[in-house]
């Protein structure tokens, strides 16, 4: 039998798939990445996790060996947008209101996993000429850096420790988390930089 984990990675694959192929995977493999789309993608990455992060801060109980402290995401993405003298975008409260615990443990498992694919992004954008000069001092990309691993051993213990019955619900949720990400990059003009 699939551990959940498993489960996890096998049903998801093809959603990570079209997640990769959406969020720009062309050009930032072929490292002709334009400062527009670096800008997409850190908004997108905020609204989905600023949404998330908020939605697990309502349940500290189920939440506690997760650490969310110890894994926020926004004031990497915050920092990162400040950078390019970017506002934030608009909040997306709606996108996990009504997700029991059990549900945002999925879609943590899809904003954990995709730290783990953030050094491989990080490697293609700094191949894109135009935007080395924006990534000096980049955060989000850089990730858990040296503690990814532990972090994502940390995350493993606590979807191991999930009840046989809530399986399918984490597997669905995080299918659903997949498509918020969709949904959040599709609804999220590209930005040019603020005028300042
Ligand atoms: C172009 C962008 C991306 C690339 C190149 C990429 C690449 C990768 C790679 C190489 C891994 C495996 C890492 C390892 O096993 O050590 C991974 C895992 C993962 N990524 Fe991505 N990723 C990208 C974007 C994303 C995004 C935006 C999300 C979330 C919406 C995401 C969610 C995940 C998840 C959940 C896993 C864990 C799979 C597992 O269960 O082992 N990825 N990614």
């Amino acid at each position: 039998m699939m551990t959940v984990a498993e489960r996890l990675r096998h049903e998801t694959r093809a959603l990570h798939e079209q997640t990769e192929a959406l969020l720009y995977t062309e050009p930032l493999r072929a490292g002709a990445m334009h400062p527009e789309q670096y800008r997409h993608l850190l908004q997108a990455h905020w609204t989905f996790h600023q949404a998330l992060e908020a939605a697990i801060d309502q349940n500290p109980v189920f939440f506690r060996s997760y650490d969310q402290n110890d894994r926020r995401k926004t004031p990497w993405l915050e920092a990162d947008l400040a950078e390019l003298n970017m506002d934030l975008p608009d909040s997306r409260p709606d996108l996990f209101q009504h997700w029991s615990p059990i549900d945002l443990l999925g879609a943590a498992y899809v904003g954990e996993g995709s730290m783990l694919g953030g050094k491989a992004v990080m490697h293609y954008l700094q191949k894109s000429p135009e935007l080395q000069p924006l990534l000096i001092n980049a955060r989000f990309y850089r990730g858990y850096g040296v503690e990814a691993l532990d972090k994502w051993k940390a995350f493993g213990a606590i979807l191991a420790a999930q009840e046989e019955a809530n399986h399918d619900r984490i597997i669905e949720a995080a299918q659903r988390a997949f498509l918020a990400y969709h949904d959040i990059f599709r609804h999220t003009q590209p930005q040019r930089q603020a005028v300042a």
